[in-house]
């Protein structure tokens, strides 16, 4: 398949581009576009065709359902049965931003948009070209993370082409993603406040609205692939670089004396800036210590580059759990299989 690539720095400036990346999802085509977290896979969420398709260009499971993405809140009302109190709550707070709300679904939601499940996820990207073309498109989008399944989710152009070109209709070149994490995803289909995913917005940020948001078990726990949990995505594995990636939970002092005692050729370290330096092996570097929002940025980029440098281990520092720390904290510990060692 030919891809076009369409260079958008500028929602107004670049309007041209604008309309003709949403004529092509309006045609039940597919477009990579940027959001404020990741890169997304985006088609018509409403065209059941064209959902099946962001299925098969990335390689998807049936059963994990997508985000629909709109423009402006009130878009969300037909796709949902009804909107509480709660999610009205946060919606104020926190839309457009990376919050995703998971409601009951009407039937204006196909079912292969929602994975087969009887609710819906829905985000208002913050984005300024993402809400330009969703605007432009007049029609939800669905789109899930733009990477191969498996894979970090790109949040550089180049690690969008390395995923998708020639696989979809075009792609977006709009230069790096902002938070580097994707949405936080929260469910409200049971009347009660829990996160699935943490993202960007913080479990603490989310409790100063809802105090009695809960954090389900799978966010720091392995679930077995023959449960069910809340969230289909958390029992794939994710987030994965080719390399065998291990965490080591500790102090710097542990990680250089353990990383250092194990050094080899294809060892390398996932670690701060500035810590390198004391480091027998190569390092790729994921944000400031102590900079949850830095390290957030950077992380997925660094799983790809890893590959890219031809690691075959990579022990990674743990980062800090506070605000979207968490968020960096659980997409590690996917890519590690769940692997962690105390330093
Ligand atoms: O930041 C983001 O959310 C990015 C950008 C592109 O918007 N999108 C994204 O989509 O991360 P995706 O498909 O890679 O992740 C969506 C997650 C999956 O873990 C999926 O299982 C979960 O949300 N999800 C979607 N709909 C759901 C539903 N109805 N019930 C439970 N979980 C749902
Ligand atoms: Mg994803």
């Amino acid at each position: 398949m030919e891809t076009k690539i369409f260079t958008i720095r500028d929602p107004q400036r670049d309007r041209a581009a604008i309309e003709a990346v949403a004529s092509i999802l309006r045609s039940g085509g597919l477009a990579a576009i940027p959001t404020e977290t990741v890169y997304g896979l985006a088609a018509d969420g409403l065209n059941p065709e064209a959902v099946a398709s962001i299925y098969r260009a990335k390689g998807r499971p049936s059963d994990n359902p997508l985000i629909l993405h709109v423009d402006q809140a009130e878009r969300m009302r037909p796709l949902v049965t009804s909107i509480p109190p709660e999610a009205q709550a946060l919606i104020d707070r926190f839309w457009p931003g990376p919050l995703t709300l998971i409601l009951p679904k009407t039937d204006r939601v196909p079912a292969v948009t929602a994975g087969g499940l009887d609710t819906v996820a829905v985000r208002c990207p913050s984005h300024p070209i993402a809400h330009a073309i969703i605007a432009a498109a007049g029609t939800p989008l669905a789109a899930p993370s733009a990477n191969l399944s498996g894979k970090p989710s790109p949040t550089t152009f180049r690690d969008l082409c390395d995923d998708l070109t020639g696989r979809v209709d075009a792609l977006v070149d709009a230069g790096d993603c902002g938070i580097g994490v994707e949405s936080t995803v929260l469910t409200l289909a049971d009347g009660r406040p829990r996160v699935l995913r943490p993202g960007g917005v913080s479990l603490e940020a989310l409790r100063t609205v809802l105090p009695a948001t809960e954090l389900d078990t799978a966010v720091l726990h392995e679930v077995s692939p023959d449960t069910h949990p809340a969230s289909p995505g958390m029992k794939y594995k994710h987030y994965a670089p080719k390399a065998h990636v291990i965490l080591l939970e500790g102090d710097l002092a542990g990680y250089v004396r353990y990383v250092n005692a194990h050094a080899a050729p294809g060892v390398f370290a996932l670690c701060f800036e500035g810590e390198q330096s004391a480091l027998a092996v190569p390092a790729v570097l994921y944000g400031l210590p102590g900079d949850p929002e830095s390290q957030a940025h950077r992380l997925f980029a660094a799983l790809r580059e890893v590959d890219r440098r031809g690691a075959r281990t990579v022990y990674a520092r743990t980062p800090d759990r506070e605000g979207v720390g968490l968020a960096v904290y659980n997409r590690l510990l996917r890519s590690a299989g769940f692997e962690v060692i105390e330093v």
